[in-house]
């Protein structure tokens, strides 16, 4: 392994000084800082049991509680609607009253009866308020990513189950406290991982299964989202689909790392059963230098918090690469500054067959030894034929609900039948922590110079047994 020189070391920043227990000022030799970065991979003394297929008992309708109606929480208010009478929104909660009125209004223009549904609004803890009542048992976490963690083990503190967007965690103390509260308190915990549930993603997937990609060896997967303008935002009005409090660009400003990880990696991890025979063992990551961000920041108004910023943390492209236990390799990138057409990248390989996203492309070594792009009669053959059985089923119904073209109604679907039959969700808390630990992960290895950083084992060895995934069962 190569190690640093002594200099880089002192370049830390705070956050990573802090990590590695090493106090401002003192040098450290190299061995010392492996040493420290092994402290990773340590595992806390359980709070309870695995909660790997976890069950409880069916619960139906589910009634929901959401924290958080923005951009994003104010579209599911629409989809859990879509899933009445199985699913009841009883209480929703922003911190702005505005986002409460709308998400109300929509309410009522939905159909199905409601019963009155309870509003929290005006502080920042409002929410605690709402995940106290005994009349909700599942909370939907739907506000800036910093924020999960916190709120998905308040909510299974007071006894209820969670679900929250992505990323569910954004350091490692974070996601430790997510699995050991949900294994103390038999919570379900799941992560929005809603691109798992892609038509294009579920299609390869069953093709992995069924034996077409042969053994798989690699993957390259990202978020590439043209989002400078947007991230600069400041206005609230609803309209113009800012955030918060520019809580996204915040982030640019403190962090250089992966800091959306999971739409890129979590089909990834399950073409790879990841947490079902395999493992993410190890991660390099590279930031290139940031440009766009500063250079953007003149052109806001004067009065934006981030008006003329001359340096953001964040590089424009952050580059990661993941081993895994069985040696596969996975690049993982991050760019939502650079002009470029929307990607996620979907590149799979396997020994018999090559799979590439935006658009998508298939080879297969039985059809010219895999040098040229199945023709479109084809690649449409492949379609039709190994269209995963979710989609057979749901297509009509999904596309009619919408959400990202009908896969975030597919993602709620699931969670709300899986919880109406008492069945295991289709991703664990294991899952959501695996997927959302390369924003920590990634930052260190970044800010000590590109060192390898190992993965902890958040299943304590469980990952190990060869499970079926969620979305093969109960179909
Ligand atoms: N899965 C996806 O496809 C997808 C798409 C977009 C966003 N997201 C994720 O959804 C989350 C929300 O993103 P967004 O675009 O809606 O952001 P947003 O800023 O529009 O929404 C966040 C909401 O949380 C509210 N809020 C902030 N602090 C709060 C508190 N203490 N109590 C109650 N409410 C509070 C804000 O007022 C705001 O309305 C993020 O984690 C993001 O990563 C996921």
């Amino acid at each position: 392994m190569k190690r640093q020189n002594r200099r880089d070391f002192i370049k830390l920043s705070a956050m990573s000084a802090g990590f590695l227990g090493l106090s401002a000022g003192k040098l450290y030799g190299a061995d010392h800082v492996m040493e420290k970065l092994d402290l990773l991979t340590k595992v806390p003394k359980p709070q309870g049991r695995s909660v790997m297929e976890l069950q409880v008992a069916p619960i139906k309708p589910v009634r929901i509680g959401i924290i958080g109606v923005g951009n994003r929480g104010y579209g599911h208010v629409a989809t859990i609607q879509a899933l009445a009478p199985d699913a009841q929104i009883v209480a929703i909660c922003d911190i702005r009253e505005s986002r409460v009125k709308r998400a109300m209004d929509l309410l009522e223009s939905l159909e199905h009866k409601k019963p009155k549904v309870a509003t929290y609004t005006g502080s920042e803890d409002a929410w605690k308020e709402m995940v106290k009542r005994d009349d909700i048992d599942l909370v939907v976490v739907v506000t800036p990513a910093p924020d999960h963690a916190a709120m998905a083990i308040y909510a299974m503190q007071q006894g209820k189950h969670v679900v929250s967007e992505v990323p569910i965690a954004f350091t490692l103390d974070e996601c430790w406290g997510l699995v050991n509260t949900a294994e103390e308190t038999q919570r379900h915990c799941m992560m929005l991982e809603n691109v798992s549930y892609g038509e294009e993603e579920l299609w390869i997937l069953n093709m992995v299964r069924e034996g077409v990609f042969g053994t798989l060896t690699f993957a390259e997967a990202g978020y590439l989202h043209h989002l400078l303008e947007k991230l600069f935002i400041s206005s609230d009005d609803p309209k113009l689909h800012g955030y918060y409090k520019q809580w996204r660009l915040r982030l640019h400003a403190e962090y250089n790392a992966n800091l959306y990880p999971t739409h890129g990696l979590g089909p990834v991890a399950n073409y790879m059963k990841v947490g079902r025979g395999d493992r993410f063992e190890q991660l390099v990551s590279m930031s290139s230098l940031e440009a766009s961000l500063h250079e953007y920041s003149p052109k806001s108004p004067p009065e934006n918090a981030f008006y003329d910023v001359k340096k953001f943390a964040h590089g424009d492209l952050n580059s990661s690469m993941i081993r895994t236990n069985k040696g596969r390799m996975i690049i993982l990138k991050h760019d939502v500054v650079s002009p470029r057409p929307y990607s996620r990248i979907n590149a799979l390989a396997g020994t018999q067959a090559y799979h590439e996203g935006y658009p998508s492309r298939l080879a297969l070594y039985s059809e010219d030894r895999g040098e040229k792009w199945l023709d479109e009669k084809k690649y449409q053959e492949m379609r039709d034929k190994y269209e995963h059985p979710l989609w057979v089923k749901m297509k009509k119904e999904a596309v009619k609900n919408g959400g990202h073209g009908g896969i975030d109604y597919l993602e709620f679907y699931r969670l709300i039948q899986n919880l109406n039959h008492g069945y295991p969700m289709d991703m664990d808390v294991y899952d959501g922590v695996n997927w959302s630990v390369i924003v920590p992960l990634s930052r260190v290895s970044v800010e000590l110079g590109s060192v390898p950083v190992k993965f902890p084992d958040f299943t304590r060895g469980n990952w190990k047994q060869d499970r079926e995934l969620g979305v093969y069962k109960n179909i």
